[in-house]
């Protein structure tokens, strides 16, 4: 079994989260939230970071949590924000560290699963589905250039793609 990170990008409601805690329970290892680790670090909650600093803010530390969350010595299963991939120099440190699994579904379906989550501060005005759409199409590059693999979550469970998800790990050679 390869000592890389699990490390798991896509959209907001791809299932990052959900699916890498299911993920972490299989594998036995820590689970990391790069948003969490932002807010940890700061020592304050994520909408107040984004409130005080904006996106640029919250995009210079979410760098540095990758880095920390990437140099991590023990084998960890990473949940990175939606957005971390459009960084380069995560994109490496994610890919240099990591087997990068990209979880991917259709808008409606991402936005369906978000209907009552407010925590979004890129989805709180407008059309949620137009909005994932738009984000979809601008960060798809970013997204097959950061991963290895990618997993279709449409229409699926999550113990069901987490079981894919830790497949693709356990045959990673290297
Ligand atoms: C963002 C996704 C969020 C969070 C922030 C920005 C994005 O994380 O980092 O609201 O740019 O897609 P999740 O993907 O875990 O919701």
């Amino acid at each position: 079994m390869t000592s890389r990170h699990l490390v798991l990008v896509g959209l907001m409601g791809s299932g990052k989260t959900t699916v890498g805690l299911r993920c972490a329970e299989l594998l036995d290892r820590p689970f990391l939230d790069t948003d969490e680790l932002v807010a940890a670090t700061a020592g304050v909650p994520f909408d107040d970071i984004w409130a005080a600093e904006g996106e640029p803010g919250f995009r210079a530390r979410e760098r540095v949590a990758v880095a920390d969350a990437a140099a991590s010595p023990t084998p960890l299963v990473i949940s990175c924000g939606g957005g971390a991939v459009l960084d380069a120099d995560n994109r490496r440190a994610l890919r240099a560290t990591g087997v990068v699994v990209w979880l991917t579904a259709s808008s409606t379906e991402l936005a369906s699963r978000l209907v009552h989550d407010d925590s979004r501060p890129l989805l709180a005005a407008g059309d949620k589905t137009a909005t994932l759409e738009r984000l979809g199409a601008l960060r798809e590059p970013a997204y097959e250039a950061a991963a290895h693999v990618q997993v279709d979550t449409d229409g699926r469970a999550p113990d069901d793609i987490a079981a894919t998800v830790v497949e693709e790990l356990q045959s990673w050679s290297g």
